[in-house]
């Protein structure tokens, strides 16, 4: 018989310690003692403590953030969040912050023209139903749920079916999110984790129900979110060029855990989103519906679901047909030629004007404010960084239905299938000078 393979190592006092005794840290010790040193030191816990909640938010809803900022050479310094309160928005005077160098009476331009609304001016009475309305449809973020109730007030177990945001699920992948996303993307998703304001583009607030890498289809539906599979793709290769990194190294139940507790935070924070947009009148932000608040917040809830689910049915992903040749068959390089120079003129067309955002092919790009309010910058696209993915069928996605949020629209309503699939070979061979003099298409240096 084989002896059991059993390692020792010598601690100091010279007593050998097997891997089996390591496994049992409070051998010959005090249990309690150890769990009490446990419980001193901040992060120790795995999970959020029972009294812990998401809180409403403070920030003000950004309404209409791309129409915030004049476009700019520059992105924000390290250590700059966009607006995190109205009162930095209309007392920060000298601050460097984009928004606060407009003078204060652009500033209060916003508040006027309901570029952003002020949550602060929401009544005591009214936010505590709010509060309460929002606990009892999600919880708290150590029991997280997905509670929707239908319009006579009666749990509808049916209005998230399919979502995998059942409680098991979402226990499991909060104790997950607080390990591997919180300091980023913090408690609520708002994108404004410790590390948030260091790493630039910001962690993407999930509050806004806005996903920029995603393969459902906004040309027919405009309100699609994100299917499981794209926000799982995202957590797996992470966001090339950014600080979003990639969670390859979790299991597959690991990433589908931290798929449904995304849903849950951008399902919960959107509805507060539209409840604080809808149910309001901007300057005073007093109840205007009529139905009352707590059934607001249920109806937006019950609306957000529903446009959640709807992202799943295959039915709304985009459609991506096959490329009428093999791009990678050597013996189409005629075919691949005709069709990266179809691409390059596509690309300078007025029709699509690629090149009026992604101005010199991207390297003159300026900044421009997004709908969360912070700075996106059509990509430079002779550096062949995507951040979507960089698969044929991934850039395809890209073109068709545009990326959320950061102001590139979508194109599949305007352009054929073969047309997106040159605009996809000329965007793969730009990057690469040699590749770019075989295809017979030059650009300024
Ligand atoms: C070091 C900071 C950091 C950490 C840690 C981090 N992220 Fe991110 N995340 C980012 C940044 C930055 C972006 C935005 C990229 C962009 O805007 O292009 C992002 C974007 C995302 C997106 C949006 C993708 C889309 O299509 O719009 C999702 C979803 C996401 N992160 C989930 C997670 C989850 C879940 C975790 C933990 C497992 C996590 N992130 C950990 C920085 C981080
Ligand atoms: C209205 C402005 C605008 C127009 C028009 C536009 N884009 Fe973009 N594009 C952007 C912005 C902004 C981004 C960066 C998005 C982000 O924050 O990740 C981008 C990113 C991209 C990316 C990178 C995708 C990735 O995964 O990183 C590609 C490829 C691209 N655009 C191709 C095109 C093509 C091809 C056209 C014309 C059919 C086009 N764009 C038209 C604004 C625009």
């Amino acid at each position: 018989m084989r002896k059991a393979f059993s390692p020792t190592l010598q601690t100091h006092a010279g007593q050998p310690v097997t891997f089996g005794s390591l496994m049992h840290p409070f051998h010959g010790r005090s249990a309690v003692g150890i769990l009490l040193a446990c419980l001193a030191v901040v992060g120790c816990e795995t999970q959020y403590g029972p009294e812990r909640t998401y809180g409403l938010r403070k920030d003000p809803v950004i309404k209409n953030g791309q129409k915030m900022m004049e476009e700019r050479p520059l992105p924000d310094r390290p250590g700059q969040l966009p607006i995190a309160s109205i009162k930095d928005l209309t007392e920060q005077e000298d601050s460097d912050h984009p928004f606060y160098r407009a003078d204060s009476a652009k500033r209060k331009e916003f508040l006027v023209q309901d570029l952003v609304r002020d949550t602060g001016l929401i009544s005591a009475d009214d936010r505590k139903i709010m509060e309460e309305t929002l606990e009892k449809l999600f919880g708290k973020p150590r029991d997280p749920k997905v509670a929707i109730t239908d319009k006579d007030g009666n749990p509808d177990e049916k209005a998230a079916e399919g979502l995998q945001v059942d409680v098991t699920t979402l226990a499991r992948g909060s104790v997950l999110y607080r390990e591997h996303c919180l300091h980023c993307h913090g408690i609520t998703g708002d994108g404004r984790g410790p590390t948030g304001k260091w790493v630039n583009p910001h962690p993407r607030d999930f509050r806004s129900g806005l996903f920029k890498f995603t393969t459902v289809n906004r040309v027919e539906k405009a309100s699609l979110k994100a299917s499981r599979g794209d926000l799982a793709r995202t957590l797996r290769q992470g966001v090339e060029g950014t600080a979003m990194p990639s969670f390859n190294l979790l299991s597959e139940q690991n990433i589908q855990d931290l798929v449904s507790y995304v849903m849950h935070l951008s399902i919960r924070g959107e509805t507060e989103v539209r409840t604080v947009l809808g149910a309001f009148d901007a300057a005073k932000m007093e109840m205007v519906d009529e139905d009352g608040l707590e059934e607001y917040i249920n109806k937006a809830s019950r609306s957000v679901v529903k446009a959640w689910k709807e992202s799943q049915a295959a039915a709304n992903a985009i459609q991506v047909p096959t490329m009428a040749f093999d791009p990678n068959d050597i013996a189409n390089v005629e075919k691949l030629k005709e069709s990266v120079q179809r691409g390059k003129k596509l690309f300078e067309d007025k029709k699509t004007n690629c090149n009026g955002c992604h101005v010199n092919y991207g390297r003159q790009a300026p900044y421009k404010a997004d709908d969360w309010g912070t700075l996106s910058r059509p990509r430079n696209l002779t550096q062949g960084i995507f951040r979507g993915g960089r698969r044929d069928s991934d850039l395809y996605a890209r073109i068709h239905s545009g990326i959320v949020g950061s102001g590139m629209n979508p194109f599949g309503k305007d352009l054929k299938s073969d047309e997106i699939w040159d605009l996809v070979n000329f965007v793969r061979v730009l990057p690469y000078p040699e590749m770019r003099k075989n295809v017979g298409i030059e650009i300024p240096e």
